[in-house]
């Protein structure tokens, strides 16, 4: 990116067998790199079956693959009925009349039907003995502990949101959450839903300069945040990064409420900032929940897209939330006598939909965990499940990479015998890494289900079904009910087995993302122009000969980096921010642990010094611009950058090169050939 445009945005049989054979190997094998980086050497060659055990099955809700079958068949062929049935087990305040009205690219789900999300969440579960039991089960990083009961949450919930009233937060507000893994952000979430506000959660790793971009364009008017988090030991100053960001002229926010976590001294702005605790002295425990449209706006989370700045995903009520509800039923198959973990920050769509609105929904014991999985030591993960006796657990793959990392000692220490279900998230799951989680972690005895969704699909869209569906280590395997995915070429015809091709989804479903925010073109444009009156996810795929699906990564220049989503224009664009840079490509380079490294190529202005100096000047400045997910992994300074003689940088080049691989294909479109031996040679520095 150039300174100018800176702002732009069968096998066999039983679990048994295999299981005992890949033990040994597993434990001998270092994770490969290409496997890591999407793993598509050895996925491409994976065809070991892990089919549920009788007893899983038994109990399951989906128990056959021919049960599954039937009901995808139905989920298509009828929504209306399939999903008309299913949404009655949501507590609707008014009937929809309508399952489903779709017009590409705009859908409306249970038209005319009204409901509120905490109502569901919350209310519906104190009529019976849910009332007691524990909706979240928390642990701080010193290791706090603190349950609340359907009940207590409940009252919480309404508490604050009686807070937000008395701050004037109306319907249809902007409200942003930027908090520690606090039970005060489901709180705040829940809240906001309670009264009919939108909340726009921000990852508390993200920097003052993302709280800026993302206030600004949600338009809100309040931001919900701590004076700290705690993260490896270190406390993370949140309240500093939002004073930060409202440095910034014309800010909509007004109000800025501060939830003691730490006890660090901060900067109170009188008039603007009050205290959480103080707030609750004002207000009673009584809020009846807004009634909502089932199309009323819920949330907006950013994600980062191949173009631009991050981009406000919007989702609405009722069809989200009958999917996370499905989803927890169906997937995690979850039941009152569960306890079940999922290790995403709220920050990010998973702890959206399956750490907070999907448990409660189905009235479940959610945990939530807020530090890191080796602090104090590399086996916190396990000392929790152990002590918790979780048996459920949601996981990304760069933390199982990390697990296998640090040696098997660390989970041969606890009693991980609770465990009954595991499951992945976030990006392509290398068969060792699978491996290792099966027999590990899981004593060979939990199903695994591998689920591929994303920000905008709300939800799991290609999933296997624990009681049903026999597994592959590396693939997300066969579509959720009222998924229509096609692997297609460019043209839009579906490609062959075994061959590689764009991920579609060809129908709406309840949970996808009815717009951008405040940008109705550019919602059109990323998802249904590609292919016309189709989703097109960005990711690429191939289905096997039983299929199976298996999950490439993504094709468009949107990095996966431990799971974390990040737009390689947003990275250029902090880049070029910094005076000494002229010019920045960013480029993906497989990387065995994160799945993705971030590598930038740069060019720097006349007279200004290249060297290491610089590099992690530029790397930190990186950091503070967007966040530490984003900190480069390496900065390579160059002469020029490979462009065609009509100024594209040559991306496809730059990959080869930040990988370390030979340059193959056509570079007869190259301006300078030259730049190229001077690229390969730079190395960093
Ligand atoms: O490339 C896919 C990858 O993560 C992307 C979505 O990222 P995000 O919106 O941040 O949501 C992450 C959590 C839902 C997808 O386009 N991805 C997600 N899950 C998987 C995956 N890739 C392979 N296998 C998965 N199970």
């Amino acid at each position: 990116m150039s300174k100018k445009k800176a702002a732009k945005p069968a096998a066999k049989k039983s679990a048994a067998t295999p299981v005992k054979k890949t033990q040994k190997a597993v434990a001998s094998k270092p994770v490969k790199a290409a496997d890591a980086a999407g793993g598509n050497k050895s996925r491409m060659t994976e065809n070991r079956l892990f089919k549920p055990s009788a007893e899983f099955s038994g109990k399951a809700r989906i128990s056959s693959m021919s049960q599954y079958k039937k009901m995808h068949e139905e989920s298509l062929k009828n929504p209306d009925k399939f999903f008309g049935r299913e949404a009655k087990e949501l507590h609707w305040t008014k009937p929809f009349t309508k399952v489903l009205d779709w017009k590409c690219p705009s859908a409306k789900w249970f038209t005319g039907g009204k409901l509120n999300v905490s109502e569901n969440c919350l209310d519906r579960h104190l009529q019976g003995p849910r009332k007691t039991k524990a909706a979240l089960i928390w642990e701080g990083e010193p290791g706090e502990k603190r349950v609340l009961t359907y009940q207590q949450l409940h009252r919480e919930v309404c508490r604050f949101a009686n807070v937000l009233k008395r701050h004037k937060v109306k319907k249809g507000d902007r409200v942003v959450i930027y908090l520690p893994m606090i039970p005060e952000a489901a709180i705040a979430m829940l809240a906001c839903t309670r009264i009919g506000a939108i909340h726009n959660v921000i990852f508390g790793g993200f920097s003052a300069e993302s709280i800026k971009d993302r206030v600004l364009d949600s338009g809100a008017k309040i931001i919900i945040t701590a004076d700290g988090g705690y993260r490896r030991g270190a406390v993370v100053p949140l309240k500093k990064n939002v004073d930060d960001a409202l440095k910034a002229k014309d800010t909509p926010v007004e109000t800025v409420i501060v939830y003691k976590r730490t006890g660090q001294e901060v900067h109170i702005e009188e008039g603007r900032d009050v205290w959480w605790s103080r707030e609750l002295e004002y207000v009673d425990a009584h809020c009846p929940p807004v009634t909502m449209d089932s199309e009323s706006p819920l949330f907006i989370l950013y994600t980062s897209g191949s173009t631009g700045k991050p981009k406000g995903i919007l989702h609405t009520t009722g069809g989200y939330l009958l999917h996370a509800q499905m989803t927890c039923k169906y997937v995690f198959d979850l039941r009152d006598e569960d306890v079940y973990w999922c290790t995403a920050d709220v920050g990010w769509v998973t702890g959206h939909s399956y750490l907070v609105y999907g448990p409660l929904a189905v009235g479940a014991t959610s945990l939530m965990f807020e530090g890191a999985p080796n602090w104090p030591e590399n086996d916190r993960f396990w000392k929790i499940i152990e002590e918790y006796a979780v048996t459920v657990f949601y996981t990304a793959p760069t933390a199982i990479r990390a697990f296998m990392k640090w040696g098997d000692e660390w989970l041969q220490k606890h009693d991980l015998s609770s465990l009954r279900l595991l499951g992945t998230v976030g990006e392509p799951i290398n068969p060792e890494a699978w491996m290792w989680y099966h027999t590990k972690v899981g004593g060979g005895r939990c199903p695994i289900v591998d689920t591929w969704w994303q920000t905008e699909t709300g939800g799991h869209m290609i999933t296997p079904l624990p009681g049903a569906t026999p597994t592959k280590p590396g693939t997300a395997t066969l579509p959720f009910f009222g998924v229509d995915v096609a692997i297609v070429d460019d043209l839009g015809k579906e490609v062959g087995t075994d061959e590689q091709g764009k991920l579609v989804i060809r129908k709406p479903w309840p949970s996808m993302l009815r717009g951008i925010w405040g940008d109705k073109a550019r919602y059109q444009d990323t998802y249904w122009s590609e292919f016309k009156g189709w989703y097109f996810a960005g990711d690429g795929a191939r289905r096997d000969k039983d299929g199976y699906i298996w999950i490439i990564g993504r094709i468009d220049d949107v990095l996966n980096v431990a799971g974390h989503r990040l737009g390689t224009a947003e990275v250029e664009s902090a880049l070029v921010s910094h005076p000494a840079v002229a010019e920045a490509a960013v480029v993906g380079r497989p990387d065995e642990m994160k799945g993705q490294g971030v590598v930038c190529f740069v060019t720097v202005k006349e007279g200004v010094k290249t060297g290491r100096e610089l590099a992690d000047e530029l790397k930190k400045h990186v950091r503070k611009v967007i966040g530490p997910v984003a900190t480069p992994d390496e900065v390579r300074f160059a002469v020029a950058l490979p462009k065609t003689r009509s100024g594209k940088i040559m991306r496809r080049l730059l990959k080869q090169i930040a990988a370390g691989e030979i340059i193959k294909g056509d570079t007869t479109t190259l301006e300078d050939i030259n730049v190229i031996a001077q690229l390969v040679a730079s190395g960093e520095n």
